[in-house]
C-alpha cells in the first residue's frame, strides 16, 4: 500500500545512505532533496550567476530543467540534460550550496518540485532537511536522524576520502551546518517527529532502528 516517509537530518548523520537502503528494504522510491539544491547550485555556478544576487538566483532555480532518479539504485540527476550526479559532491557545490538553501524563494520552488515528486509515487523515502517539517509533514513516518558532532564529522571524513584535512572540513561543515539553521530547522525534531541517534550505532542497527520507527 500507498507509504510515504520523511527523514531529515544534518550533514553526516547517515541520512543518505540510511535512507536508501530504508527505501530498498521497503520496496520505496528514494528523493535526495540536497541532490537537487546541490544541482542547481552547481548550475548557477557553472553559468556565472551571481550567488549574491537572490533574483538571478531564483529566476535561474524556476528555470532549471532539473531530472532526479528516485530508484534507490541508480544515482542520477541532470540539469538542462547535463549529468551532475558527480560534480554535485564536490566541495566548492557544498561551500556555495547554502546560497541557494537560504534564497526564501528557490526553496519555495524547490519544495513544489519536491512535493510532485512524492506525490507521483506510491511509496517512496523522501530526505533532506525541511522534510518533515516542511515538504511532507503529513508523511506517514516522519523521523529525525541526528548524532554527534564527533560521529558526524567522522563520517563526512571517510566519505570524502580524506582529501581535505580534517580540521577545514569540520569548519567547513559546520559552517554550512549553521547557514542552514537560519532557513530549516533540522537540529531538533517537530511535533510528532521521531529522534533516532545513531551516534553509537553502525549502519545496519541505524536501518534497523529507522525501519522500526516507520512500523511503529
Ligand atoms: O551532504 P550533506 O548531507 O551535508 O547535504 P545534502 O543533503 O547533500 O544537502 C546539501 C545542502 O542542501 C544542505 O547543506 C542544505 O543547504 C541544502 N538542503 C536544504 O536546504 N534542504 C533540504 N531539504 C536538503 C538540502
Amino acid at each position: 500500500q500507498r507509504i510515504t516517509v520523511a527523514i531529515d537530518g544534518p550533514s553526516g548523520s547517515g541520512k543518505s545512505s540510511v535512507s536508501k537502503e530504508a527505501a530498498r528494504r521497503l520496496n520505496a522510491a528514494y528523493l535526495d532533496t540536497g541532490a537537487m539544491y546541490r544541482a542547481v547550485t552547481w548550475h548557477a555556478l557553472d553559468a556565472g550567476t551571481d550567488l549574491a544576487d537572490a533574483a538571478a538566483v531564483t529566476a535561474a532555480v524556476k528555470a532549471a530543467e532539473l531530472f532526479i532518479s528516485t530508484d534507490p539504485d541508480v544515482e542520477r540527476i541532470t540539469i538542462h540534460g547535463t549529468d551532475v550526479t558527480e560534480a554535485i559532491r564536490e566541495p566548492f557545490v557544498s561551500a556555495a550550496v547554502s546560497a541557494v538553501a537560504t534564497n526564501l524563494q528557490a526553496r519555495a520552488e524547490l519544495v513544489a518540485r519536491q512535493r510532485a515528486i512524492i506525490n507521483e509515487h506510491e511509496r517512496i523515502v523522501a530526505e533532506g532537511r525541511d522534510i518533515t517539517t516542511v515538504v511532507a509533514p503529513d508523511a506517514d513516518a516522519r523521523i529525525l536522524l541526528t548524532a554527534s558532532e564527533e560521529a558526524r564529522l567522522r563520517r563526512r571524513g571517510l566519505q570524502l576520502g580524506g582529501t581535505q584535512s580534517a580540521a577545514e572540513l569540520e569548519a567547513q561543515v559546520l559552517a554550512r551546518d549553521a547557514k542552514d539553521s537560519t532557513v530549516v530547522n533540522f537540529q531538533v525534531a517537530a511535533d510528532g517527529v521521531v529522534t533516532v541517534d545513531s551516534s553509537e550505532l553502525d549502519f545496519e542497527q541505524t536501518v534497523a532502528t529507522v525501519l522500526e520507527a516507520i512500523k511503529a
